[in-house]
């Protein structure tokens, strides 16, 4: 059984201060909340030692939004795997469109962070998902599997089995314009069925995917309800405390 995932992805948002009071108030929200999903929190880079002091002896589990693929090294700006391991870190959402779209990442380099990240003991959120024009162009298929043969380059199968990955299509993204549930599970099928073609049916059996784009608490329990959308990716309404917790409750 694939266990939910329901990860906010804060973007470039809350300071440290905020991200306290932002999980004082989620966790307050959440109560005892005890699953089925796993909940999992992705603030920005100055703020994950704050939410890592938060989450001590909760359920919830850190990520983070982005990584460099060393360990260390001159690479003015970046932030490199170990650093976020150590801060306790389980997931690192990798190759997310606005990455893609305003600082230029390609497959490769996705490639080089998801293997990193493994050796690092983090688990990679592989973000997938096509432009609007090219669903205008009906090529969202095509476009899906290069992503994933890119991204998922050189992956044994048991590594795929315990990675996530998330379709989130652009044009979805920060515009209120859902997929619907059958696109979704259409997309989310079909990214299964690549992955069982690359790396065998255990492995797509066991690889959790996640939707993510506009997923807010009045359409989380339909996307979430289709059978091959294993969770949310929620960007803007991870921001509010009472909202990310209903997207949690939706799931089942
Ligand atoms: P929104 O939920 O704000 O559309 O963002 C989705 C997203 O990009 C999550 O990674």
């Amino acid at each position: 059984m694939r266990i939910p995932l329901i990860a906010g992805n804060w973007k470039m948002h809350n300071t440290a201060a905020r991200t306290r009071e932002l999980l004082g108030a989620l966790l307050h929200e959440l109560g005892d909340y005890s699953g089925p999903a796993e909940v999992a929190v992705c603030p920005p880079f100055t703020s994950l030692a704050a939410a890592a002091e938060c989450l001590q002896n909760t359920s919830l589990v850190l990520g983070a939004q982005n990584m460099h693929y060393e360990e260390k090294g001159a690479y003015t700006g970046e932030i490199s795997p170990l650093m976020l391991a150590e801060l306790g870190c389980r997931y690192v959402i990798l190759g997310h469109s606005e990455r893609r779209q305003y600082f230029g990442e390609d497959d490769a380099l996705v490639s080089r962070k998801v293997q990193a990240a493994l050796r690092y003991g983090l688990v990679p959120i592989l973000c997938v998902g096509e432009l609007l024009e090219q669903r205008q162009a009906r090529v969202t298929e095509a476009v899906i599997r290069i992503q994933l043969a890119g991204g998922l380059a050189g992956l044994t199968p048991q590594q795929v089995a315990g990675l996530v990955i998330a379709y989130e299509p652009v044009w979805a993204i920060g515009t209120g314009r859902t997929a619907s549930p059958a696109d979704a599970q259409q997309v989310n099928a079909y990214i299964r069925q690549v992955v069982a073609e690359f790396f065998g049916d255990a492995a797509a059996q066991a690889v959790r995917i996640l939707y993510g784009g506009s997923v807010n608490a009045g359409n989380a329990a339909e996307l979430l309800g289709q059978a091959d959308v294993d969770g949310a990716l929620v960007g803007g309404a991870s921001l509010d405390a009472a909202g990310f917790a209903a997207i949690v409750r939706a799931a089942r």
